[in-house]
């Protein structure tokens, strides 16, 4: 019905408010250019820094701050575990964390999508746990099984989803078990094995095999050029993995899986 008013365009008020906003927006860059010339020109002194590059400074810093502190946690951690190495060789086993190229190796075989816990045992400061969780293992279903006490703090500060659990590993089912609401997806061991007798490395793969899933992997890491686990007359599967060299001193990574009957 006709009112006698003028009849107002659709959008008009939206159209002439963006106008006046492209009027606002060209005088300010208008007058940042004039003052950048100034400037140039040495007429006048600095002016109030532009938000924008503020922001891209303080964002630069942070970032510079950030990897600062990785790079002295990568220190503190090599530290840290050279000292553990010269108070106990034997438990600690390495004179350096792993590499992120064998960590890496290790987490690979691991399905992401298999259900369930995964066990670490002896997690140390870390390296391998942070390959699971960017393997796609969220840090809710790790149970970190670690002997060294210092470890264990650092590590429930790193991993405060996980599950950490002070004690030894070759006592899984007193240790570990209890922790375990399914049946592991998967334990992944950096335990310097050699240390320990034949019989009693057996015995832990056993015990790991009970708390898994069926055909799920027990996976280890190794220096040597042999088996860490004998493999005459074994109940188990065993493949290796090419050397990595890119690790100090270079490593291969076994993978173990219970013969399906
Ligand atoms: C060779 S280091 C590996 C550490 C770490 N995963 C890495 O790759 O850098 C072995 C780790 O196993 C731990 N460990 C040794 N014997 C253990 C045991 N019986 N139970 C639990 N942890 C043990 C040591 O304290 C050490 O942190």
């Amino acid at each position: 019905m006709l009112t006698g008013l003028r009849k107002e365009k659709p959008f008009e008020d939206l159209r002439r408010t963006s106008r006046k906003l492209v009027a606002r927006i060209k005088a300010e860059v208008k007058s940042k250019a004039e003052a950048k010339s100034l400037r140039d020109a040495k007429m006048i002194g600095p002016t109030k820094p532009d938000p924008l590059h503020e922001w891209q400074r303080k964002g630069r810093k942070l970032v510079a701050k950030i990897q600062a502190e990785v790079r002295q946690a990568k220190i503190d951690d090599d530290a840290r575990f050279l000292k553990t190495w010269f108070d106990k060789p034997l438990v600690t086993g390495a004179v350096s964390p792993s590499s992120k190229a064998l960590a890496r190796r290790m987490a690979s075989y691991i399905d992401p999508e298999s259900m369930g816990p995964v066990v670490e045992l002896g997690p140390g400061t870390g390296p391998v746990t942070d390959a699971l969780i960017a393997r796609g293992i969220a840090e809710e279903r790790l149970v970190l099984v670690e002997y060294n006490p210092e470890f264990c703090t650092l590590l429930a500060k790193r991993y405060p989803e996980a599950t950490i659990v002070q004690g030894d590993a070759y006592a899984l089912e007193t240790v570990v078990a209890p922790h375990l609401k399914k049946p592991a997806a998967a334990v992944v061991s950096s335990l310097p094995l050699f240390t320990k007798p034949e019989k009693l490395r057996l015995a832990l793969l056993d015990r790991a095999f009970g708390l898994m899933s069926p055909g799920a992997p027990f996976i280890q890491f190794t220096y040597a050029t042999v088996s860490p686990l004998p493999r005459k007359g074994a109940t188990f599967e065993a493949h290796v993995s090419p050397r990595v060299w890119k690790n100090l001193p270079p490593a291969c990574v076994w993978v173990y899986r219970r013969r399906q009957a």
